[in-house]
């Protein structure tokens, strides 16, 4: 069959590089894809379409026999992408627009938790700069302010003091730096944090492996938060035991409670979890495809996304298969991020690695690679233990020259 998929980031690399391993996938279209997916498999195919233009992107799907469609970015789903597919009849894996809110909108997300008893810290809401300064002097430090809207990953500011917090409520609500919203303002939870993933439909549930993230743009933890600047799979200090409560109490409750409010969701729910002393807590729920967690979890897939996908949209419990083998991955992003980014700038040394590398934002020109955005590459390490994953991520990323990139140097050290 021919897919779709719409995105054009490492993690969407990661998807079609998966789908097109599937003896059921026959064409795997990517929009706009990349030079680097186009490359990665002949089966995938990049397509001059963005992934906002809805239109063209029915079009195509009508004129390609296309019979599944994947959806990969938030904006896209919250451009109700899901819905227009579907109400052209075409099978689609991704939530509608009412669904996806529970990303899009953190003051819905919360009030869907707290309505529903779903486990996640307490939190007010503000859209006035005085009285969310005077909320925070007299809640005190630390203390989490979240702005409510989509902001990849960077409107989070846990602020240590009260003039981190001061500052934060100043660019959000005062310099609107983001835009014309509002602030969700949050109890400091403490714990180490998790991405729980599954795979929904309807009341269908199926969890992936958990991954961990490193969301702070430097060594140690320190900088400014990032989209994530590495990932690895399996966790070994999150029990199985653990993971299973955060599907009972956390993942099963979400997609019920979104069916009762009339917003089924179809597609990839991400659970950001932190494990507290009063067990797993909900930091932030997406409602896609994490990046870079997809990264790592999708190379340590056994058995057939496609199959899986198709089961689930069928109403049939899919079989989930894993490697034991720890898979790590490590960003390379672009001097200055998340800030700001460079473009154009020659990386070399790909060629050398044997290693499975994702492309988050480069482009090909004039045969040679170059940087296309914030966040570039996503090196991924294969080992027995953590450790060698880890050795052989970072032995490869050793292998890549290009004076504009970073990355950190502790992804895996835990
Ligand atoms: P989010 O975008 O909501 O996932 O937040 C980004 C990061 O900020 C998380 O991965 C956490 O490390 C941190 N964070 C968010 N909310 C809280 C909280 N309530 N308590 C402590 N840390 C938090
Ligand atoms: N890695 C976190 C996210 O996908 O939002």
């Amino acid at each position: 069959m021919n897919i779709l998929v719409v995105g054009r980031g490492g993690r969407e690399h990661a998807i079609a590089w998966k789908l097109a391993q599937s003896p059921l996938a026959t064409r795997i279209y990517v929009a706009p894809g990349s030079d680097a997916m186009n490359l990665s498999h002949y089966t995938i195919t990049s397509l001059a379409i963005d992934e906002n233009d809805n239109e063209q992107l029915i079009k195509f799907a009508l004129t390609y026999n296309i019979r599944l469609v994947v959806i990969g970015p938030e904006t896209a789903l919250l451009n109700g992408l899901a819905d227009d597919f579907a109400a052209n009849g075409i099978r689609v894996f991704g939530p509608s627009k009412a669904a996806a809110l529970i990303e899009g909108s953190k003051q819905f997300a919360k009030e869907l938790m707290l309505k529903h008893k779903i486990p996640t810290a307490e939190y007010s809401i503000f859209d006035d700069y005085d009285n969310a300064l005077a909320y925070v002097k007299q809640k005190g430090a630390p203390i989490v302010i979240k702005y409510d809207g989509l902001a990849a990953g960077k409107g989070v500011v846990v602020a240590k003091n009260l003039e981190e917090a001061g500052q934060a409520l100043a660019e959000m609500l005062r310099d609107k730096k983001f835009g014309n919203g509002k602030v969700v303002i949050e109890e400091f939870l403490e714990g180490p944090e998790f991405s729980l993933m599954a795979l929904v439909n309807g009341e269908i549930v199926a969890p992936l492996a958990i991954a961990q993230d490193h969301k702070r743009a430097y060594n140690d933890d320190l900088g400014p938060n990032t989209g994530g600047m590495g990932a690895y799979t399996p966790v070994p200090t999150i029990s199985a035991e653990t993971v299973q409560i955060a599907v009972d109490t956390i993942m099963k409750p979400t997609v019920k409670a979104l069916s009762n409010e009339k917003r089924p969701f179809t597609g990839i729910l991400y659970g950001g979890l932190m494990l507290t002393a009063d067990g797993p807590k909900v930091i932030e729920f997406n409602a896609r495809f994490g990046d870079p967690e997809t990264e790592v979890v999708l190379p340590r897939m056994k058995s057939d996304l496609l199959k899986h996908i198709l089961d689930i949209l069928n109403d049939i419990e899919p079989q989930i298969e894993w490697h034991d083998d720890f898979f790590l991955g490590v960003v390379l992003a672009s001097a200055g991020y998340p800030e700001s980014s460079t473009k154009g700038a020659e990386i070399r040394g790909l060629e050398k690695v044997e290693n499975l590398i994702f492309h988050m934002g480069t482009k090909m020109e004039e045969e040679k690679w170059v940087t296309n955005g914030g966040r570039v590459l996503f090196v991924v390490g294969r080992g027995k233990t953590l450790e060698t994953a880890q050795l052989n991520a970072y032995s490869a990323v050793d292998q890549i020259d290009c004076d504009k990139l970073f990355f950190r140097s502790d992804i895996g050290n835990q």
